[in-house]
């Protein structure tokens, strides 16, 4: 596997793989890999002759309170674990040759990001919009593979995509849990075993309101008081959010449709802050 870290040599190497008439599929990560990564690039494998997985830990998406200095990194397991997975390239920037001096530009999509993640991490999706346009134009990238953990995050990126007409497929994968049902996640690691069980509570919220859908229940209001309730019995749990919303628009609904997804953002202990989502009217 190839690894390069600046921003003119990737392209370079993009270029002639183009050149070459071999397609790339990129998997924009910020490292720390889990078996939810390893699934994307193994989905990416069989998309594109060329697999890139970009590693970066982008400062311009973490909030000043934020985890950008102790989100959890190591290069030397994650090129190995990205190399097992037969990714061709790993392209690893560092922040100043991202954003070099007299870097002024941010992308913003304006509508999606009112709610959720949007409402409770403001500016953090300009940092993602700014920063994984950049990598698909560093990349010349045919296609990219992104994880439906981040419900709002593949939403924005699909939105960028169409409003500014930029030639790339988006591919979205889905959720990859542990067997106990909790999304995996970078951020996981924080988890003390302690945690485990407030931890759960998001994976059996959502699987709560499908039950009480399947039921018959479809008013927003009585799901919402289930799902708060069940969150709240656990020690430790501090809902961010839970909310009922149309998974295109993402505005809140008041009654559940086939559209209609129970987002969550829930901080265990103060301190991490995990997220989950589901249709609600999909069976387990
Ligand atoms: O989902 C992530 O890991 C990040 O938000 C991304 C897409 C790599 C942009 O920094």
């Amino acid at each position: 596997m190839k690894i390069i870290h600046s921003p003119a040599e990737m392209t370079a190497w993009a270029k002639g793989e183009a050149a070459s008439g071999r397609r790339i599929c990129l998997v924009p990560t910020m490292g720390c890999f889990h078996a939810g990564h390893l699934s994307l690039m193994r989905l990416a494998r069989g998309r594109a002759e060329r697999v890139v997985v970009s590693l970066f830990v982008n400062p311009t998406q973490f909030g000043p309170r934020e985890d950008f200095a102790a989100y959890p990194r190591d290069f030397a397991r994650d090129s190995r674990l990205a190399a097992e997975q037969g990714v061709d390239l790993l392209f690893a920037p560092e922040a100043a040759q991202m954003y070099p001096a007299g870097f002024q530009t941010v992308i913003r999509v304006s509508g999606l990001t009112r709610y959720l993640c949007g409402a409770s991490r403001p500016g953090h999706f300009d940092g993602v919009a700014t920063v994984v346009h950049k990598l698909f134009a560093i990349t010349r990238a045919d296609s990219a593979v992104f994880g439906e953990k981040d419900f709002q995050q593949l939403a924005v990126i699909r939105r960028m995509v169409a409003d500014l007409n930029l030639d790339i497929e988006i591919i979205g994968h889905p959720i990859v849990r542990e067997e106990d049902g909790l999304a995996m996640s970078s951020r996981n690691i924080y988890l003390l075993p302690a945690d485990r069980a407030a931890a759960l509570s998001l994976s059996q919220a959502i699987r709560l309101a499908r039950r009480a859908a399947a039921a018959g229940e479809r008013t927003v209001a009585v799901l919402a008081g289930l799902v708060r309730a069940h969150i709240e019995s656990f020690a430790g749990t501090e809902i961010d959010y839970a909310a009922f919303v149309d998974a295109a628009s993402l505005e809140p609904v008041e009654k559940v449709d086939a559209r209609t997804l129970l987002a969550l953002a829930v901080k265990i202990r103060e301190k991490v802050r995990l997220i989950d989502n589901g249709f609600v009217l999909k069976a387990d």
